[in-house]
């Protein structure tokens, strides 16, 4: 089986969902459950023996020793993360938590496990990390997009506990032998994405009928990924990524924010029209993130070349079908809105003053 790290959150159960629809290897899916995951996103996998779901936290170095025994994994696909820039902002401690020392903890925990392994299966383990682009900093318009040489230079809590991550796992690699691959990954959308992240958060305050916060002038550009696309790239790299290799992946889809929420307008006025009126009223400019990154930029062609791997989904209908997916999955979104959220969108939100 393998191990997947953070598989009840966004990224980690679509990996999960999409893994046992391709194959009958079993997961084994570690989460601690915090605000972000959610076991409802994994309700179809209910009573599927090829799931085991252990609620438990990455920093617990005796649980992973314990699941090391047990289900001897032959590869780690490490998704858990506290993934959220703004939060990151409010409180980088969970960050370092989480991040660094639960990267650090399982690291450890995964070497103890590979040097008991018999030859054959050393050389087949495999660690994959899976990390971000916002490592890289931030380009500014003319700019080429990033290569996995290029430097780091993380500006943020959260970017700066990735890098952190990604050095260890290097690391680790270098100076054990533990066979790692990383990927870098730009921002990802789809189903099952908290609305805490800017389309999710667009989408469910538009059908809610409140204003839609676009931070700063709106035209810091993300280079956005359909998050099942990501999941083709991670099972590629994964299984035929050279061990030690970093792997840049993205949509080659750059797009300004304010071009991303008024395409959500768009789409909710042909799909859900509002007989107040076009959604894009709704867009309010308001106070701007502290320190915000303003061009994110993924040169996708080092997996392209070796691997074959190219996103499959355009950005149009990845889209198109992300908010049919919100549209259909009233339940869901309805669940997802707990007093935690409630808490988080007036910490997040209240003080920041619509701009003139
Ligand atoms: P997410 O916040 O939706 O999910 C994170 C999951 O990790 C949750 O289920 C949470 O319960 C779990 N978790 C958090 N702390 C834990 C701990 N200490 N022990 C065990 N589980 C813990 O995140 P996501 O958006 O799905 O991102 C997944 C990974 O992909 C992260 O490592 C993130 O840095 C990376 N990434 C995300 C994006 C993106 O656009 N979302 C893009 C590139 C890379
Ligand atoms: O680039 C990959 C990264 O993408 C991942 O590593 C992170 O885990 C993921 O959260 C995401 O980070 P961003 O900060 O780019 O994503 P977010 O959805 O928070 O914001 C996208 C852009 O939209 C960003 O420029 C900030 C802006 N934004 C966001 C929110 C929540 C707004 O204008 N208004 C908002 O309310």
């Amino acid at each position: 089986m393998i191990l997947v790290t953070g598989g009840a959150g966004f990224i980690g159960a679509n990996f999960v969902l999409d893994w046992l629809a391709g194959c009958d290897e079993p997961v084994l899916n570690l989460d601690a459950l915090t605000y972000a995951g959610n076991r409802e996103s994994l309700a179809s996998l209910e009573g599927d023996a090829r799931h085991v779901f252990v609620q438990g936290d990455i920093t617990d170095r005796a649980l992973l020793d314990t699941l090391f025994a047990r289900h001897n994994p032959r590869a780690i696909v490490h998704f858990a993360a506290e993934s959220h820039v703004d939060r990151s902002i409010h409180g980088p401690g969970a960050f370092m938590k989480t991040n660094v020392e639960g990267t650090y903890t399982l690291l450890e925990a995964a070497r103890a496990h590979w040097t008991s392994l018999s030859a054959d299966a050393k050389a087949a383990f495999r660690f994959h990390h899976v990390s971000t682009d916002e490592v890289y900093g931030s380009l500014s318009a003319g700019e080429p997009a990033f290569v996995e040489t290029h430097a780091y230079e993380p500006n943020s809590p959260y970017s700066a506990s990735k890098a952190a991550s990604d050095h260890l796992v290097r690391a680790w690699h270098h100076t054990y032998g533990l066979p790692v691959v990383t990927t870098n990954c730009s921002n990802n959308y789809g189903p099952y994405h908290f609305p805490e992240k800017l389309i999710p958060l667009m989408i469910i305050n538009a059908l809610a009928g409140k204003p839609l916060p676009v931070y700063g002038d709106g035209q810091q550009v993300r280079d956005w990924l359909y998050v099942k696309d990501h999941c083709t790239a991670i099972r590629e790299v994964l299984s035929r990524g050279r061990i030690g290799e970093t792997y840049n992946i993205g949509g080659w889809n750059e797009k300004p924010n304010i071009e991303i929420v008024q395409t959500v307008c768009a789409l909710l006025d042909e799909m859900r029209p509002d007989p107040a009126g076009p959604y894009a009223r709704l867009i309010t400019y308001v106070t701007d993130r502290p320190g915000h990154d303003r061009r994110y930029a993924i040169d996708a062609r080092k997996i392209e070349r070796e691997l074959g791997w190219r996103p499959a989904e355009t950005f149009e209908s990845g889209i198109r079908k992300t908010v049919q997916w919100y549209l259909d999955h009233a339940d869901w979104v309805a669940h997802v809105q707990s007093g935690a959220y409630r808490d988080w969108v007036a910490t997040n939100y209240a003080g920041r003053e619509a701009a003139p």
